[in-house]
C-alpha cells in the first residue's frame, strides 16, 4: 500500500510531542507469512489467499482534534511523505465522515490534525500505509464515540486499499482471501512472540507495478488450507510460500542474491513480505553483529522486532 506520489506539500519537523494530543496510537507493521495469489480477476485486482501478522516494529501516530483548520492536516517527521488528500491517513478520515454522514452535518466542523512518526519503511510490502489508514479509521471512530463496528470499519477499509481491512483482525493475525480484504481470524497461539529480523533494501516496489509484472502460470500450486493448517502446526517447520517474489525478483534481480546471503547468515526461513522489497527471516543469524555488519556490508536496513499481536479487539495494537 503506497501513500502516493511524493512531489508537493510535504511537511517535516521536529515538534515536541508532549502537548496535547486527544489520542496516541501505534501503527504496526505486517508480514505475509505466506501469500497464494489464486486468481486474476475482472476489475483488474487478484484474489490472494495469504496469512497476515502484524510485527512490533511500528510508526506512531498522535491525533488532536481542531475546529480551527477547516480541514484535516498532518505533519511528518520526515520529508517525502505527502501530507494531503494523497496520505490515506487523510483519505481514511473523509472516507469516515462519508460512511456516517458526519460530512453532511451543518454543524459538523470538528477536523483533525495528525503527527505521523515514521519508523515502517516505506515500498517494503510491510503495509505501513495499510495501517496508518486503519489506525486512522481506529482513532476518529474512537473520537466519535465509536459509532461503527469492526465490520463497518473493514468495509470503510477496503473502500481504498487492498490490506487496510487486515490490521482490524481482532488479533493480528488472519487468514486473508479476496483481495485481501475479507479477514478471517486465526489463533495466534502458534505463531506469537518469535523474533524476526525485517530486512528492507534501498530499492522499493509498488504494489501494482509488482502485480502487473505477475505470470499467474507461474504461481505455487499449493492449496493455501494446507498451507494455513502446516503453519498453525509447526512455522518452522513449514513452508513458506510468495507468489509475488518471482516478479518483484524480477524487476529487482538484487533481490534474489539478498535472499541466498541471509540464508548464509544462518536463518532457517528467508522470505519476502507482500509486494517487496523487504524480507523477514526467522531464526537466529550465526554472526553476534548480524544488525550491523550485514546492514553494511549489504547496504540495507535491519530491523530487530517480532511477531506481536493485539491483547484485545477493544483497544488498538498498543496505545
Ligand atoms: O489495493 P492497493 O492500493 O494495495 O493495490 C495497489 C495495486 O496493486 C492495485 O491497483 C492493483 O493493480 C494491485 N493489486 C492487485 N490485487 C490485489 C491487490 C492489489 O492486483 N489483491
Amino acid at each position: 500500500m503506497q501513500t502516493g506520489p511524493t512531489t508537493t506539500q510535504t511537511t517535516s519537523t521536529s515538534v515536541n510531542t508532549s502537548g496535547a494530543w486527544d489520542l496516541q496510537l501505534c501503527s504496526p507493521s505486517k508480514i505475509n507469512l505466506f501469500l497464494r495469489v489464486t486468481r486474476r480477476r475482472d476489475d483488474g485486482f487478484h484474489d490472494l489467499a495469504s496469512l497476515f501478522q502484524t510485527l512490533s516494529l511500528h510508526d506512531k501516530l498522535y491525533f488532536r482534534v481542531t475546529t480551527d483548520t477547516g480541514k484535516d492536516t498532518m505533519e511528518c517527521n520526515i520529508g517525502g511523505i505527502p501530507t494531503d488528500e494523497r496520505n490515506l491517513i487523510i483519505r481514511a478520515f473523509q472516507t469516515y465522515r462519508k460512511y456516517t454522514g458526519l460530512d453532511k452535518q451543518d454543524d459538523n466542523k470538528q477536523f483533525l490534525h495528525t503527527r505521523l512518526e515514521k519508523t515502517i519503511p516505506h515500498e517494503a510490502g510491510l503495509g505501513g500505509g495499510s495501517s496508518n489508514a486503519a489506525t486512522a479509521l481506529w482513532a476518529i471512530n474512537k473520537l466519535n464515540g465509536n459509532k461503527c463496528s469492526t465490520a463497518e470499519l473493514i468495509d470503510m477499509g477496503a473502500q481504498f486499499g487492498s490490506d487496510i481491512s487486515f490490521f482490524f483482525s481482532a488479533t493480528g493475525t488472519a487468514f486473508c482471501t479476496g483481495r485481501g480484504e475479507v479477514v478471517d481470524d486465526v489463533h495466534p497461539g502458534l505463531t506469537c512472540d518469535y523474533p524476526v529480523y525485517v530486512v528492507k533494501p534501498p530499492e522499493g516496489l509498488s504494489t501494482g507495478r509488482v502485480f502487473g509484472t505477475l505470470d499467474i502460470a507461474r504461481c505455487s500450486q499449493r492449496d493455501p488450507q494446507a498451507l494455513l493448517s502446516d503453519m498453525q502446526r509447526d512455522i518452522l517447520t513449514a513452508d513458506f510460500v510468495n507468489d509475488l517474489e518471482t516478479p518483484s525478483f524480477q524487476l529487482v534481480p538484487r533481490l534474489g542474491q539478498l535472499k541466498e546471503r541471509l540464508y548464509e547468515a544462518g536463518f532457517k526461513v528467508v522470505m519476502m513480505s507482500g509486494s517487496g522489497t523487504s524480507f523477514f527471516c526467522i531464526g537466529q543469524p550465526n554472526d553476534a553483529d548480524f544488525v550491523d555488519k550485514f546492514g553494511r556490508e549489504n547496504d540495507v536496513k535491519v530491523f530487530p522486532t517480532q511477531f506481536q499481536n493485539r491483547r484485545s479487539d477493544a483497544m488498538w495494537y498498543f496505545e
